[in-house]
């Protein structure tokens, strides 16, 4: 792998290899090394959870990292994104990881030698978000084949749901989908729309997501309590669900909207352990394209 645009990028042996070298990645800290290896995070769109836990992965990496945002960059003056990212390339970044409102941003972006991570495209797709959801399933139930899956609420703004979508299908997991008719896209759900209430009483998995106001206007016009009623997962809702059933959320989340505050940490809710994962996929693919894997140079030291 040269890349990591979408989920595309790998092979389902090459995303198998990422998700067991996540698996060894916990509690492992490799020597900074010499000469130094520095890559860049370039993020163009707010982020908290994915530029913070590139940067812990960096920092357990033994990596050096420069974080740049709009505000700090000459993308203020008007610079284009290759040639912000030619730039990195060429004061000896190693690897770049982006995030911008763009939707396949990284198309103009193939003359860039170092490895581009996609850290997330308008409404595009997550590649880093979707193996830690992947990783997340997988230490609950080993398997993803015969999984019933639900993502629920905004499908047709969330990258999330479309990375996630095929990418569990391929995995062999049944993939369902609810919330707003409006919001579900035919090329996402491919016809598979239930209810909320016919959801929490199949669901393995409820994946929830937030309402993307920042890509559309919020059409139905429902109040937060409104929305929350109709299509949201309600303390009433969850008592219902399957008692091994797990509750995921790429968040942020909006509490009371599309999830009780009270369930966002209940015995079911994997929502902060999705986030402690996002540190060992991300440091996995790190050490993957930068060939990190196995090189003595890294040497663990616990
Ligand atoms: N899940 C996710 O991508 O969160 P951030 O927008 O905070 O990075």
């Amino acid at each position: 792998m040269k890349h990591l645009r979408t989920l595309n990028d790998l092979t389902i042996n090459e995303l198998e290899d990422i998700l067991n070298m996540a698996k060894q990645m916990e509690g492992n800290f490799f020597q900074q090394h010499y000469p130094p290896v520095t890559v860049a995070n370039l993020f163009l769109e707010p982020s908290t959870r994915t530029k913070c836990s590139f940067q812990v992965a960096q920092n357990e990496l033994g990596l050096h990292a420069i974080t740049l945002d709009e505000s700090s960059s000459s993308v203020q003056k008007g610079e284009t994104l290759y040639d912000t990212v030619r730039t990195l390339e060429a004061i000896g970044c190693k690897a770049v990881i982006i995030r911008s409102s763009q939707k396949a941003y990284y198309k103009e972006l193939e003359n860039i030698t170092i490895p581009v991570i996609n850290a997330g495209d308008g409404a595009g797709d997550h590649p880093t978000q979707s193996l830690l959801d992947l990783l997340t399933i997988q230490q609950e139930f080993v398997i993803f084949q015969g999984l019933d899956i639900v993502i629920s609420g905004d499908i047709r703004h969330s990258r999330v749901a479309r990375t996630n979508a095929d990418i569990l299908r391929k995995l062999g997991a049944n993939v369902f989908f609810t919330g707003p008719e409006e919001w579900m896209d035919p090329a996402i759900t491919k016809g598979n729309v239930i209810t909320i209430d016919e959801a929490v009483e199949k669901a393995h998995v409820m994946m929830m997501l937030r309402i993307q106001t920042e890509r559309h206007q919020n059409e139905e016009g429902l109040s937060n309590e409104e929305y929350h009623m109709k299509y949201g997962l309600t303390l009433e809702r969850e008592k219902r669900m399957l008692p091994e059933a797990i509750i995921m959320h790429p968040a942020p989340v909006n509490r009371d909207v599309e999830i009780a505050d009270e369930l966002v940490e209940c015995s079911r809710s994997r929502i902060f352990k999705q986030m402690k994962n996002g540190v060992l996929a991300r440091k996995a693919v790190l050490a993957s394209l930068l060939n990190l894997k196995g090189e003595k140079q890294y040497a663990h030291i616990i």
